[in-house]
């Protein structure tokens, strides 16, 4: 995989600004490759750099140091003619869709077409497509007012592809809208990867959008990638403190210590938190405790799948004689060993 050229790739990348005789920070040592094909996500707080790093991306911004590669080649230090082509394998989509509200649905996603320099015969046909596709061909007519938030962006999604590029960049493209449509869209973004092969750049704050599309993702923290992994293996076993608190927005399985506290209070036994994937269940480990006389009741947790993989962790409340609850967190915790 890593012979082959990469969408995207940062070589030593820094991004220094300067306000007001002020030096900050936006990125430094980036080092990532995108490879083709793939949803890449990038999470990181408000102000962690991912815009920054999406428009090093587009060459809206330059490198202070470092080198950005876009399919091998790279888009600095090259005239701006070069720049504009490489642009065009680019599609881009945004939090407030960026719709013209003068013009139809049609008029939106027919609009770089127009620029590309398109036919009317060409241009209709190529919108009538795209309009399939994200299934607005009944909304051709309409206003981005008379959409939905979710349509507005499915819009906004078949603008982006219309001339066909290679790298979709979506930059919180999902964070104006409420869940239910934010599934849609991102429903639609796999989609675009899956059937059409673009690679897709996902920029987000939430953990659930990572967790919806991204095949891996790098964690942004203060201008700096402190994670970078699959999808699962970040859910499964985060390492940077900004993970792990970005994968507990989503996932509340382990109980902190207060709440442990609360739970030893109304529980009477044993307490002891596991985690659960494929290869380590708890059905031998309860059918011991049945056996030993133990009772046992799931007081807190959480077992889910991504990516077709189980994972998760419980906190079990065991009641019963000493040597029997020993026996069986002793077989709990040799599980998949
Ligand atoms: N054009 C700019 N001039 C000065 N500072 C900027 C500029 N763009 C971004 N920054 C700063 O760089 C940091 C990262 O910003 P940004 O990439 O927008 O983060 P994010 O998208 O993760 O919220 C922030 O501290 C921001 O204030
Ligand atoms: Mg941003």
């Amino acid at each position: 995989m890593s012979d082959s050229t990469a969408a995207v790739e940062f070589r030593s990348v820094s991004k220094v600004f300067r306000v007001g005789g002020q030096e900050h920070t936006a990125l430094a040592g980036i080092d990532l490759r995108i490879e083709q094909g793939e949803i890449f996500g990038v999470i990181g707080y408000s102000g962690a750099g991912k815009s920054t790093l999406v428009r090093l991306i587009n060459a809206l911004e330059k490198p202070t140091t470092g080198t950005v590669l876009v399919s091998g080649t790279p888009i600095t230090g090259v005239p701006e003619s070069q720049v504009r082509r490489l642009r065009r394998d680019i599609g881009m989509v945004f939090q407030q869709f960026n719709l013209f509200r003068s013009r139809t649905v049609r008029g939106n996603v027919e609009y770089p077409l127009k620029v590309a320099g398109w036919s009317r015969a060409d241009r209709a046909a190529r919108v009538a497509e795209l309009l399939e596709f994200v299934g607005l061909s009944d909304k051709a007519r309409s206003y981005p007012d008379q959409l939905s938030g979710g349509q507005k962006q499915r819009v906004g999604i078949a603008r982006a592809l219309a001339t066909s590029p290679k790298l979709l960049l979506a930059d919180e493209a999902t964070s104006a809208l409420d869940p239910e449509t934010t599934g849609e869209v991102l429903r639609l973004l796999r989609k675009v990867n899956r059937e059409l092969g673009i690679t897709i750049v996902v920029i987000t704050h939430e953990m659930d959008v990572i967790r919806a599309v991204a095949d891996r993702v790098a964690v942004l923290a203060e201008g700096r990638i402190v994670e970078l992994a699959d999808t699962f293996d970040v859910f499964a076993a985060p390492r940077a403190a900004p993970t792990r608190s970005f994968v507990e927005t989503v996932l509340r399985t382990r109980p902190g210590a207060e709440e442990l506290a609360r739970l030893a209070d109304r529980h009477a036994g044993r307490l002891v938190t596991v985690d659960v994937d494929d290869h380590r269940g708890l059905g031998d480990a309860l059918a011991t405790a049945a056996h030993g006389g133990v009772r046992v009741e799931v007081v807190y947790g959480g077992v889910s799948t991504l990516q077709d993989k189980t994972f998760g962790s419980v906190t079990l409340a065991l009641d019963g004689p000493d040597g029997a609850v020993a026996t069986v967190v002793d077989e709990l915790e040799r599980r998949g060993a």
